[in-house]
């Protein structure tokens, strides 16, 4: 996405960074991570997502953060032992909410019509979802990569309707080392721009303080989801400073 500085005529990308800190990350790590964001990255779309436990922290100490869940469930409330739902995330200040995960698709055995029905639920609550799609290594292998995240889309959006940023991880490529190749990743947000044309997409899989830059170059990369680089602070202030220099 696209904007034009009205001061310079210049046009620069819309850039976002989103912070999946999964399973790990403490009060003290949030202290250090929102430091550096708060010295290193003037214009970046920051999306700080961390474990639920630290939302409501952040939100008391940092209230200029936007924070994001990591999951939510797609019912409102009830009996449901561990789950959190999405009034809850707004409740403490989240503003987003990652749903469609592949670790949650994996471990969760979230379908694509459960990931529809939590994008919907984020949404009537007030949150944007970021909605995440990606293949398996053998469906890249396979060739069949564009057809598989086309039956993702149709089928994690069905009644999506208000704001949303997709996210395109290949599974092969997450915590893994491997990212998807310059080529790949512009193949796919080529593919995925044709079908939505005004929602943020972003790109996630192993991105890191080395690769980021040229992947946030990409054409229609609108910015990154980073798992494991997000929790080393000087690695997270390379990639936040990567995205700024895009950033109109
Ligand atoms: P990674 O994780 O950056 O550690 O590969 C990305 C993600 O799972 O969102």
């Amino acid at each position: 996405m696209m904007n034009e500085n009205a001061k310079t005529g210049v046009t620069k990308k819309t850039q976002y960074v989103v912070s999946n800190w999964k399973m790990n990350g403490t009060v003290a790590l949030l202290n250090e991570a929102i430091a550096i964001w708060q010295k290193a990255a003037s214009h970046v779309n920051w999306i700080f997502c961390p474990s639920a436990t630290l939302i409501s922290y952040t939100k008391t100490h940092f209230p200029d953060v936007i924070l994001g869940g990591q999951n939510c469930s797609a019912k409102t409330s009830g009996a449901f032992t561990g789950d959190i739902s999405a009034d809850q995330l707004v409740d403490v200040g989240g503003t987003y909410v990652i749903v469609g995960h592949s670790e949650c698709r994996q471990n969760h055995h979230d379908t694509n019509a459960d990931v529809a029905a939590k994008a919907v639920a984020a949404q009537q609550a007030g949150l944007i979802p970021i909605i995440c799609i990606g293949e398996s290594e053998a469906t890249y292998i396979a060739g069949q990569t564009l057809a598989y995240l086309k039956q993702q889309v149709d089928e994690s959006l069905v009644s999506v309707q208000g704001e949303f940023l997709l996210a395109y991880e290949p599974i092969w490529a997450i915590g893994t080392g491997k990212t998807a190749t310059l080529d790949d990743i512009a193949g796919v947000h080529s593919f995925l721009r044709e079908q939505l044309p005004t929602t943020p997409l972003l790109y996630g899989g192993s991105v890191s303080a080395d690769n980021a830059r040229a992947i946030l170059a990409v054409d229609n990369v609108d910015g990154v989801l980073v798992g494991g680089a997000s929790l080393k602070v000087a690695d997270f202030r390379t990639i936040l400073t990567s995205a700024d220099k895009n950033v109109g």
